[in-house]
């Protein structure tokens, strides 16, 4: 019962808020389809975006024609008409925007999801407000997304309750999962980039099937299905991948032929470096904000 209200509350509180999304390019529209298409809520007051150009705006509403949204290419404009502000700019457009709305921050919520801009940065700029780090990946845009965030210090303590309703929020999104900062630059490697790692899986798939001559779009399905239906094993049977892998891996068998080629290859090197390199990108975003 208690939970059943909490959660009451916490709808009662989305549902009245004034969210807005500073910058309207690839993850703006994302977290917009992400709260517009989810059917746990509708929010009341219809969301801002602002923008830096007209067509930018204007390629924006068009993929939300059928919902009212309020646009303005003025960031401070956005800031005063809401209480909980998105920054979704990239990462060298964050501090010309973080020093126009210094000034009118003051006790709102601010969300940043910019590559390699830390709290320490933000509150250097922006005090008096509550700041949250996020690293949500593309799959927000269907409520599939996972959203590893931070808090500045003392949050969890000071403001717990605001915690609770901002962790709420992200859950439209998806997977919500609060982190330490610490772990900000590896969950941008595996989660911000990995739909990116998985795509690369799914056209070496897709381009042998079609070189085997399956024609294109039953390629496309083969494989989607294919990689859809091992994933949902894996997590309906609560399954290891280890021990999904030696199900289908028989000694002498077929699938062994493939593996053992994969692991001769050095697949795992290669993956592992990658997402290595991606971190370093991330710490090396991080170090330049210093
Ligand atoms: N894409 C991802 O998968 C992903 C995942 C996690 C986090 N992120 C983070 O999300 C952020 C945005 O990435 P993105 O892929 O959405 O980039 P994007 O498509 O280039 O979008 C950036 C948007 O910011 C706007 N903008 C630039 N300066 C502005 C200003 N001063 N005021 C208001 N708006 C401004 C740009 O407008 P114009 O189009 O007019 O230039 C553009 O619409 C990045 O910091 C990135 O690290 C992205």
């Amino acid at each position: 019962m208690e939970s059943l209200d909490k959660s009451n509350g916490e709808k009662k509180w989305l549902r009245h808020s004034r969210i807005g999304f500073i910058g309207s390019g690839k993850m703006a529209k994302a977290l917009v389809h992400g709260f517009l298409g989810n059917n746990k809520i509708s929010l009341e007051n219809p969301l801002w975006i602002s923008g830096r150009s007209k067509g930018s705006i204007q390629s924006f509403l068009e993929e939300f024609e059928s919902h009212k949204i309020h646009t303005t290419l003025d960031n401070r404009e956005l800031v005063n008409n809401t209480d909980l502000v998105f920054l979704c700019v990239k990462p060298l457009q964050a501090e010309e925007v973080l020093r126009e709305i210094s000034a009118i921050i003051a006790s709102k919520v601010f969300i940043s999801v910019v590559a390699g801009l830390t709290i320490k940065n933000i509150t250097q700029l922006l005090s008096h407000c509550m700041v949250v780090r996020a690293m949500p990946n593309l799959p927000c845009q269907i409520g599939k997304g996972v959203i590893p965030y931070a808090l500045n210090r003392d949050q969890d303590t000071k403001n717990g309750e605001m915690v609770g309703l901002i962790h709420y929020l992200f859950s439209l999104l998806g997977h919500p999962i609060q982190i330490s900062e610490d772990l900000m630059a590896a969950a941008t490697a595996l989660v911000g980039c990995g739909p990116a790692y998985v795509c690369m899986l799914m056209i070496g798939l897709i381009e042998q099937a079609k070189a085997y001559g399956f024609p294109d779009l039953e390629a496309i399905q083969l494989m989607n299905e294919m990689v859809l239906g091992t994933l949902s094993l894996l997590m309906e049977t609560k399954r290891s991948p280890e021990k999904l892998l030696s199900e289908v891996k028989t000694p002498r068998g077929i699938t062994e032929a493939a593996t053992q080629v994969m692991v001769r290859k050095g697949w795992e090197d290669i993956l592992l470096e990658a997402i290595e390199a991606a971190k370093k990108k991330a710490e090396t975003l991080e170090a330049n904000f210093k």
